[in-house]
This record gives structure tokens, sequence and C-alpha cells, in this order.
């Protein structure tokens, strides 16, 4: 398998060899076996990003590959070249592999199939489909403080929009775990995602583990989708007082980027409970992982 565009084409057996050469990266960071020498990777963003791209570039180097970088605003798409035709310029450049981001759902699918068998393929955002390195690496975060299968973790925000849910949902599952609950208004999240709570009642995170926090992705509302965040903000904004009513004591988790003081409050988002930080970096080992167990 050299090709991830889902977590849930993965089974458990895969994400565990992920998490234990994520492990051995950590350890041996930045002395890495140079698994990519003479081997290039090429990062095709065709969004923003900063954490993804950079926490891929930084593994991807450390490998011993060779890094292009991609940018649409700067290539020939701005001449009116096609994304198939792009495409196959850089497989004629003999890239060995390819990391892409993309605004359109499921497109990875597609990606996937028209590359050359021997080229990896790494999803790193599409549409609000998948997202799967940030939902394998958030799910290796939490393996470090506790077992998945006894882990606790709510989510509070914008499921509907979120990549990163479906990836992390399935991966958390995968991985065995069963206490997973949604929080939230309903117009933000479906209806397959359960259990779900609408209001933020006294003490209902009581005993959670983690929480995991999500920003309102305007990027991806529809032109008929409309939020009054000044209530958002009233109802479900992760601040002190909100975990005091609540009772959370666990830990904060945030696939970032942070809108801060609109989801979560610097306070908390800054505060000691917060892993967001340590989800970034375990980012850069569980990347640098996948990598290595890709290209073989
Ligand atoms: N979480 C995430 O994908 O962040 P970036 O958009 O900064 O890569």
């Amino acid at each position: 398998m050299n090709k991830l565009t889902t977590v849930e084409k993965l089974d458990k057996k895969q994400i565990e060899d992920f998490f234990s050469e994520a492990l051995n990266i950590e350890k041996t960071w930045p002395n890495l076996k140079k698994v990519g020498e003479n081997k290039t990777i090429c990062l095709f963003f065709w969004e923003p990003s900063t954490r993804t791209k950079l926490s891929f570039e930084h593994a991807a180097k450390a490998l011993g590959f060779n890094v292009l970088d991609f940018s649409p605003s700067l290539s020939s798409v701005q001449k009116g070249e096609s994304l198939e035709d792009t495409l196959n310029t850089l497989i004629s450049l003999k890239i060995d592999g390819l990391v892409m981001r993309h605004p359109e759902n499921k497109i990875s699918e597609q990606i996937a199939k028209l590359l050359p068998k021997e080229v990896l393929f790494i999803n790193a955002g599409d549409g609000n489909h998948a997202h799967p390195t940030q939902g394998l690496l958030d799910a290796f975060t939490i393996s470090k403080l506790k077992n998945i299968s006894d882990s606790k973790v709510a989510i509070i925000g914008d499921v509907k929009h979120s990549r990163v849910i479906p990836s992390l949902f399935s991966g958390l599952k995968k991985m065995d775990c069963t206490q997973i609950e949604f929080f939230g208004p309903k117009e933000l999240i479906p209806s397959n995602f359960t259990p779900q709570k609408n209001d933020i009642t006294e003490n209902c995170l009581e005993g959670f583990d983690f929480l995991y926090v999500l920003r309102i992705q305007n990027e991806r509302f529809l032109e008929d989708e409309n939020l009054d965040l000044q209530n958002y903000i009233k109802n479900y904004q992760v601040n002190d007082k909100f975990l005091e009513f609540t009772k959370f004591d666990g830990k904060i988790m945030h696939p970032g980027p942070v809108n801060l003081d609109y989801e979560i409050t610097k306070s908390v988002s800054n505060s000691n409970n917060s892993i967001i930080l340590d989800q970034v970096e375990n980012g850069l080992y569980l990347r640098a992982g996948i990598l290595s167990l890709l290209i073989d």
C-alpha cells in the first residue's frame, strides 16, 4: 500500500504500524534513516496550509527526500493548464511521491487512480471528505497519554464542514474507542454523528479525557448556510466559565488553525491542559513515519 486517501481504508494493524514508526522517529529525530535518498516528493497544495505542509516538508527533508513545492498561483495553472495535465507534467518530472491538498471533496480518490502504481500518494485534505494524517496524528497524540480504547473523547463545534472529523472518528473507532460524543448546535453536527448533545448542560463533560475543539470552517459553508456567530460564542465557546460549568478537566485538543476568542479563548488554548502544540509536534513524527512506511 503506497496510497493514503482515507483512514477508512486502513486496518488497525496499519494504524499501529504508523504509530510505532512515529515513536521510533521521535526517539531518533532529527537523525533519521535516509529512506528518501535520491527520491523526490512534491507538495501539491491547492489550498493554504501551515502545519500540514511544513511538517510534511520538514519530515521529508529529514528523511533525505528532495522536496518540490508546487504552488498553483505561481504555476501554469494560471495560464489555463488543467489539473490532469499538471499531474502528468509532475509524473514526467519523475516524482516518487505526491502530497496533495485540494478544496474538492473526494478528489484524492481520482488522483490516486491517475498516478502510476509506484508513485506514493498522501491526501493532505480534500474538501470536507478526509484529512487522514491529521486524524491519525490526533489519535496518536491521544494514544501517548491514554489507551485509546479506554479514552472518553468529546468533540465540539463545526463537525459538518470538518474534513478532520471523519478521519479522526474512523481512526479512533478502528483503535477500539467506544466513548466518543459530539457537542454543538444541530446545524453543525450531521445526524449520523451520534451520540450528540445540542445543549451544553451543567457537568456534561465530567469524566471526559479529551475535548477536541473545532473551528467554524466558514470557507466551506454553502451560500444558503449561515450561523449566528454571537449565539455560537455565547453557548459553545470553550472558555474558563464553560470548563467550570461542564466540569471538564481533561486535555484540550484542536487541529488548528485556531480562531482565538471564537471557538476557544486564548487563556484555554494556552492553558496547561492544552495539548494543541503537542499535536503539531506529533504530526511531524507521524508524517515522517507514514512517509517512511509508504515509500518502501
Ligand atoms: N490542521 C491543519 O490541517 O492545519 P493547516 O491547514 O495549517 O495545515
